[in-house]
């Protein structure tokens, strides 16, 4: 389902100390269903825009809206709720649990949403294999390598079929073919009109995105560029 991710006057003001830190100044934006990478140095504020979108962080001033939600209005397990509904998430660590199996965790967000054993087992076993590890269904985390870990992440992201993918360096611990099998992965649910947001460090990375954000000390700059 397609679900236009709002960001309005969102801002993020941490204290710090005597003082504070702006972390994140005051942005407006709408992300188009697609691609968006988010670029920038270390410390200019895009964990923060994230956590924010994702609402694990209460924004200081501002609003996220999604469709017709307002995300911080909900109560923090209604919010929860409308995540499991609505969101899929990867980090540059994967998170998987460790005491479940690959198959499991993939279940695990499905299990959370009340979906029956079976349709659970059956979505899971097709992700898994969507992201090649139709073999490795029974491994636990600690049997997989990196980019296998993240392929199960990604998995348990997508089963949902969340409108929104959020993904913070989920390339950043990867080699570049498994980076870059990583990167189709999160292009083909951007590309069927799914809004994905991806941190990215990797220019490269960046330039597969539809549109690019530019965060530089807590701002946020919409980039232009010429599509070749
Ligand atoms: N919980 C917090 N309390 C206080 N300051 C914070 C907190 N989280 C982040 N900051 C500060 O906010 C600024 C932005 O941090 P953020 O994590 O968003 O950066 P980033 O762009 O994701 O950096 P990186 O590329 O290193 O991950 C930094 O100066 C950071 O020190
Ligand atoms: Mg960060």
């Amino acid at each position: 389902m397609t679900l236009l991710l709002k960001a309005e006057n969102l801002s993020r003001v941490y204290p710090s100390g005597e003082g504070q830190v702006t972390a994140l100044r005051p942005f407006t934006h709408t992300f188009a269903p697609g691609m968006t990478a988010v670029v920038g140095p270390s410390g200019s504020g895009k964990s923060t825009l994230l956590n924010l979108l994702a609402g694990f962080d209460t924004p200081t001033a501002g609003r996220v809206v999604v469709g017709d939600t307002d995300l911080h209005r909900l109560t923090e397990s209604g919010r929860a709720d409308f995540r499991l509904a609505h969101y899929g998430f990867v980090f540059q660590s994967h998170n998987l649990v460790a005491i479940l199996s690959a198959q499991e965790n993939v279940e695990f967000p499905l299990m959370l949403a009340g979906v029956p054993p079976r349709e659970r087992r059956d979505r899971a076993r097709a992700l898994l294999a969507q992201v090649g590890l139709e073999k490795r269904t029974g491994h636990m985390p600690a049997q997989l390598s990196g980019g296998e870990a993240q392929r199960v992440a990604l998995a348990r992201a997508l089963v949902g079929e969340p409108g929104v993918l959020l993904a913070d360096e989920p390339t950043g611990n990867l080699d570049t073919k498994t980076g870059n099998e990583v990167l189709e992965l999160l292009l083909a649910p951007a590309k069927a009109g799914r809004t994905v947001v991806l941190i990215t460090h990797d220019a490269e990375v960046a330039a597969r995105a539809d549109y690019t954000l530019r965060v530089r000390d807590g701002e946020v700059r919409e980039e232009t560029r010429v599509r070749v």
